[in-house]
């Protein structure tokens, strides 16, 4: 919060500021920032994946011997999550840094974000997929409107009743409806944490498996930071939603009015490179239902 309190006043009063901001600060406001401490554990990469800055910013880094990861403390059943994410740069073809939810079990619930590295100056990719009750095979792919690795953008799911939807900086990208009276499954009995991590996976990811990651490029890093998490918190059976008066919870009925749907409808028609449902070769004998369904909306 320091650096951008700060970005438009100068160097010279960025001591004041910091003190400033220590002075004001109180216990309710440092959890109104969000703490990667509190929010988050780094699970793996045998300290390849730090929280830094007081708990504001998160990496993680993946060398020839491993990868790392983190996951939340919490488990949701609904949600909307973002996370500010500052990929990779430079070459980081071979490199997929993943941002998801999933549950538990071998019947598992899971909405992901991949993202795909590249070459340096060629376009990473953001693959999306949604599993529900163990089976995916829904994968949605995009370019971006910017590089996605020069600054920070928020990578955002919302997951309520209704639907699925897949945000970058507040722009809809993906929607995965409700559909389950046309008896297409749907998330919603599984509670899911959010977990992020920054693999190899240079058989398959940059053009296929074309392109290997270079070791000599190593460590890879991807920054995390402003972990916001306006969720239905799960815990022993029993959802923090209930008792919550709904007005807080605007998200859980959220719906994409007109506006977001010409959102969602022009990243699609310019930056989506994949669609599983338009992919004849895949499905010879005829999309997944859920490709097909037309509602009125
Ligand atoms: C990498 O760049 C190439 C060339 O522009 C492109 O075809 C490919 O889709 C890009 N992304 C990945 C992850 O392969």
């Amino acid at each position: 919060m320091a650096y951008l309190f700060c970005a438009p006043c100068g160097n010279a009063l960025f001591p004041f500021v910091l003190v400033f901001l220590f002075l004001i600060s109180t216990p309710s406001m440092v959890a109104i920032a969000g703490n990667l401490y509190q929010d988050v554990d780094v699970t793996w990469g045998d300290g390849r994946g730090k929280i830094l800055s007081n708990g504001q910013l998160l990496t993680l880094s993946l060398d020839s011997a491993s990868g790392s990861g983190f996951q939340s403390k919490n488990q949701y059943l609904y949600g909307k999550i973002d996370m500010q994410i500052k990929l990779v740069p430079g070459n980081s073809a071979g490199t997929v840094t993943a941002y998801y939810l999933r549950s538990e079990g071998s019947s598992w619930d899971e909405i992901d974000f991949e993202f795909l590295g590249n070459l340096s100056g060629d376009p990473y990719i953001v693959h999306t997929n949604v599993y529900t009750q163990g089976k995916g095979d829904r994968e949605q792919q995009f370019y971006l409107w910017f590089d996605p690795t020069a600054h920070f953008h928020t990578y955002s799911f919302l997951w309520n009743p209704a639907h699925v939807v897949f945000y970058v900086d507040g722009r809809p990208i993906r929607e995965y409806r409700n559909l389950e009276s046309f008896g297409i499954p749907y998330p919603k009995n599984q509670p899911m944490r959010l977990y992020s991590s920054l693999w190899n996976a240079d058989d398959w990811a940059t053009r296929g498996g074309a392109v290997k990651t270079d070791w000599s490029q190593a460590p890879f890093t991807a920054s995390f930071q402003n972990f916001r998490a306006n969720g239905c918190v799960w815990s022993n059976g029993v959802s923090s939603c209930k008792s919550n008066s709904t007005s807080h919870n605007a998200w859980l009925s959220q719906q994409l009015d007109s506006h977001n749907q010409k959102r969602l409808k022009w990243v699609q028609m310019n930056y989506m490179i994949y669609n599983y449902c338009t992919d004849v070769k895949r499905f010879p004998q005829g999309f997944p239902m859920e490709c097909t369904v037309r509602t009125k909306s």
